[in-house]
C-alpha cells in the first residue's frame, strides 16, 4: 500500500460563470477541486491550509475512518474549524472500500465550491468485478450561485426565510450550453465506437437531488457510494446530494454528440425546472465535423428525455433496483430499534424578535429536525468533549422514537411543527446491531431527504411510501442482498430502513445532505464507545488538531 501526500490550500480565486466573475473559495485555485486517486488499502495524508477569510474543514465523504475519527472533518463534531491562517493534516487509511467517493468542506455552505472526487481503485493487483473500462471520467454534479453562498445562508439564517436557490446546476463546475455565456466551456466526455467507459457520477449539489441521463445510451450501474452493486441497466439515475453512482456506458450509437444532462428531482420550492438543466457532451471522436475539423466535431448534440421534477415513480424505480452483488451478512437480530422522523418545521417567532427575522411562511422561521429535535452545533467538538469528559457540550438523551406516533402526511398538530433545539446525541454500545427507520414527516413540504451517516456504511433493507407499518413492512425487508450505501434517499412522503453494526468507535454525525436542512437542524450524532465505555481506543487527537 502507498502513502499519498497532498497539500490543499483553501483560498479565494476568481471564477467566471454565467457571464460574471466572482471571488470564489477553492482548493488550490481549482473549481471543482483536485481529484484524489488511491487504491484500496492506501493511506492519504492531506495537509489543509486555510488562506480564505472563512472557517473551514474538509470531510472525506463515505470514508469509514475506522478509529481515525479525528480526520472525519465535520466542524464542531470531530474538530474545531481550521481558522483563517491555520492548517490541519488529515491522515487516514482506506480499508476495504473501492469505487467513487468525494471530499468536501464541512463548514457552513463552503462546500458549494470546495469539493472534489476521491477515486478508490481496487487493491494493488486486484481488478474490477466488471469489464475493464477503456476510459474513466468523474462527473461531479453541482450548483452555482451568482451570490456568495456563505452570504446566501447567512441571509436565510438572519431572516428565517428559505435561502435563495442556485443560479445554475453544473457538471464538473460548468453549467453547460443551455446557460448564458457557458457554451464554449461545456465539458466534453470523449468516447470511441465500441468502447466501454466508466462514468463516476457524484451529486455534489448543495440542496438538490438530481436526475441524470445520457441521450440514446443505456447506463449499467456497477457501484454506488464505493460499494459494488449487482449490475443493472437503466436510462436515468437519481442521486441525492452525497450519493455517488458508477455506470458503464458503451459507444454503441451512431458517431455523433449526445448530451449528458442533469435536472432537478423535487426541490424545496416545488417548482418545475426551467432552464435548470446542466449539460456536458458525450462526443464520439469520429463524429462528423464538416465543414472544418479543426475544432473537433460540430454536430448539434442530441438531448435526453429527463423525467419531470416530481416524477417520484422514476426515482423510486431506480433506487429500488439496487442489490449487493451477492448474498451479504445483514444482522438478523437487532439490539437497537430506532425510529427517526426527518422533516422540516416552522417555528413561531418570539415576541421580542424583530419582524425582519421572521420572514418564513406567515411570520414564522424555517426549522428542521429529527424526532422533533433540531440539532444545534456546539462551540467545541463533540468528539473532544466525549473523549475528555468535558461537560456541558452535549447531552446523550436524543429520543430513540418520535414524541408520539402520528400520521406522516404533514397533517399533524402544530406542536410537532416546532421542534426543540438541542445538541443531543444517542449512545450506541460498541458492536451493537442497529436498525433505523427513517420517516419523512412531510411537514411544510414533502421532500426527498438524502440521509448520510458518517463513519459507517449501512444496508438499505426497504423503502416505501406513506407511514412505515411496523407489522407489515418488515416482511418486505431484503435480508439477502440489500445494497450498501452511506447515504439513503428517503422517499418523498415515505420511509426507508437501514441496518449497520456499530463497530467504529467515535462521534458520528447523521444528517440530511441538503445543506439548507443541516443549517435548520436536520441532524443528530451517534456516540459509539469502544466497548469499555470510553474512547481510549481512538488515537489521541493529533497535535495539530484545531482547537476552539
Ligand atoms: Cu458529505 Cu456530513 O457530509
Amino acid at each position: 500500500p502507498k502513502i499519498h501526500k497532498h497539500e490543499f490550500v483553501i483560498q479565494a480565486t476568481k471564477v467566471k460563470r454565467l457571464c460574471k466573475t466572482h471571488n470564489s473559495i477553492t482548493v488550490n485555485g481549482q473549481y471543482p477541486g483536485p481529484t484524489l486517486e488511491v487504491n484500496n488499502g492506501d493511506t492519504l495524508v492531506v495537509k489543509v491550509t486555510n488562506k480564505a477569510r472563512y472557517n473551514a474543514t474538509i470531510h472525506w465523504h463515505g470514508i469509514r475512518q475506522m478509529r481515525t475519527g479525528w480526520a472525519d472533518g465535520p466542524e464542531f463534531v470531530t474538530q474545531c474549524p481550521i481558522r483563517p491562517g491555520g492548517s490541519y493534516t488529515y491522515r487516514f487509511t482506506i480499508q476495504g472500500q473501492e469505487g467513487t467517493l468525494w471530499w468536501h468542506a464541512h463548514s457552513s455552505w463552503l462546500r458549494a465550491t470546495v469539493y472534489g472526487a476521491l477515486i478508490i481503485h481496487p487493491k494493488q493487483g486486484d481488478s474490477y468485478p466488471f469489464t475493464k473500462p477503456k476510459r474513466e471520467t468523474a462527473i461531479l454534479l453541482g450548483e452555482w450561485w451568482d451570490a456568495n453562498p456563505i452570504d446566501v445562508v447567512r441571509q436565510a439564517t438572519r431572516t428565517g426565510a428559505a435561502p435563495n436557490v442556485s443560479d445554475a446546476y453544473t457538471i464538473n463546475g460548468q453549467p453547460g450550453d443551455l446557460y448564458n455565456c457557458s457554451s464554449k466551456d461545456t465539458v466534453i466526455v470523449p468516447i470511441d465506437v465500441g468502447e466501454t467507459n466508466l462514468l463516476r457520477v457524484i451529486n455534489a449539489a448543495l440542496n438538490q437531488p438530481l436526475f441524470f441521463s445520457v441521450a440514446n445510451h443505456k447506463l449499467t450501474v456497477v457501484s454506488a457510494d464505493a460499494s459494488y452493486t449487482k449490475p443493472f441497466t437503466t436510462t436515468v439515475l437519481m442521486l441525492g446530494p452525497g450519493q455517488t453512482t458508477d455506470v458503464l456506458i458503451t459507444g454503441d450509437q451512431p458517431p455523433a454528440r449526445y448530451y449528458l444532462a442533469a435536472s432537478a428531482y423535487f426541490s424545496a420550492q416545488n417548482a418545475a425546472f426551467d432552464n435548470t438543466t446542466t449539460t456536458a457532451i458525450l462526443e464520439y471522436r469520429s463524429a462528423p465535423c464538416s465543414p472544418n475539423c479543426k475544432n473537433g466535431p460540430t454536430v448539434k448534440p442530441i438531448m435526453p428525455q429527463l423525467p419531470a421534477f416530481n416524477d417520484t415513480n422514476t426515482a423510486s424505480a431506480f433506487t429500488r433496483s439496487f442489490r449487493s452483488p451477492r448474498k451479504v451478512e445483514v444482522p438478523t437480530e437487532i439490539d437497537e430499534n430506532l425510529f427517526f422522523t426527518v422533516g422540516l418545521g416552522l417555528n413561531n417567532c418570539p415576541n421580542n424578535f424583530r419582524a425582519r427575522r421572521c420572514q418564513g411562511p406567515n411570520g414564522t422561521r424555517f426549522t428542521a429536525s429529527m424526532n422533533n429535535v433540531s440539532f444545534v452545533f456546539p462551540t467545541i467538538s463533540i468528539l473532544q468533549a466525549y473523549q475528555q469528559n468535558i461537560p456541558g457540550v452535549f447531552t446523550a438523551d436524543f429520543p430513540a422514537n418520535p414524541p408520539l406516533t402520528f400520521d406522516y402526511t404533514g397533517n399533524v398538530s402544530r406542536s410537532l411543527w416546532q421542534p426543540t433545539p438541542g445538541t443531543r446525541g444517542y449512545k450506541l454500545k460498541y458492536g451493537s446491531r442497529v436498525q433505523i427507520v427513517l420517516q419523512d414527516t412531510s411537514i411544510v413540504t414533502p421532500e426527498n431527504h438524502p440521509i448520510h451517516l458518517h463513519g459507517y456504511d449501512f444496508y438499505i433493507l426497504a423503502e416505501g411510501f406513506g407511514n412505515f407499518n411496523a407489522q407489515n413492512d418488515p416482511k418486505k425487508f431484503n435480508l439477502v442482498d440489500p445494497p450498501m450505501r452511506n447515504t439513503v434517499a428517503v422517499p418523498v412522503n415515505g420511509w426507508a430502513v437501514i441496518r449497520f453494526v456499530a463497530d467504529n468507535p467515535g462521534v458520528w454525525l447523521m444528517h440530511c445532505h441538503l445543506d439548507v436542512h443541516i443549517t435548520w437542524g436536520l441532524a443528530m450524532v451517534f456516540l459509539v464507545d469502544n466497548g469499555v465505555g470510553a474512547l481510549q481506543s481512538i488515537e489521541p487527537p493529533p497535535a495539530d488538531l484545531p482547537l476552539c
